[in-house]
């Protein structure tokens, strides 16, 4: 079982302007990966989304982060930007998957500039900040991270065995 991080990125979230939806639901659909251990509401400011992830991969030793909002068109969406500030290594099939089966529901999809990444031993992945595309994104990467985060974090895993 992994140690999981949920953080929405939202100003309005931030300032109690907004109740946070779509991050429940991602603390529901991950339940089989591990424990949510974290879950945070933060701003779109780039210093504080940079802070908030590096401290929940350093400190709080999480194996994955779910980001989710702020990957838009936006003037104060920074969340991908911030992420690639501090990962080490893209995984970009990850966002290239989820834009991909994303786009079969809506021509939308497209405007989402979410990137995904390993900082040292912790794997975050940015989510769009609607329930219904933090879903509908959710589903396309599920099966594939149990695999990911066992090879990231050396815990074995053959990867000629499909499941
Ligand atoms: N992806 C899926 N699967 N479903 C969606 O409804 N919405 C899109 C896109 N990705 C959507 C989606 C829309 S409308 C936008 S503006 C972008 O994600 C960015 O969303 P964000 O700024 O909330 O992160």
């Amino acid at each position: 079982m992994y140690r999981i991080a949920v953080v929405t990125v939202s100003d309005k979230g931030a300032r109690g302007d907004r109740v946070d939806k779509s991050g429940p639901v991602i603390r529901e659909m991950v339940k089989s990966l591990g424990e949510v251990v974290d879950y945070r509401v933060v701003p779109d400011d780039p210093e504080v989304l940079k802070g908030t992830l590096i401290n929940l991969s350093d400190k709080e030793k999480t194996d994955l982060i779910l980001t989710t909002g702020g990957t838009g068109l936006g003037p104060r969406d920074n969340t991908p930007e911030a992420t690639l500030a501090v990962i080490e290594r893209e995984v970009p099939g990850l966002a290239e998957a989820m834009r991909m089966e994303s786009m079969k529901k809506t021509n939308r999809a497209m405007l989402s500039r979410g990137v995904a990444g390993v900082r040292h031993l912790t794997l975050i992945i940015n989510l769009p900040g609607s329930v219904k595309a933090v879903r509908e994104c959710l589903e396309v990467i599920m099966p594939a991270l149990p695999h990911g985060l066992e090879i990231m974090t050396g815990r074995g895993g053959e990867c000629g065995i499909e499941n």
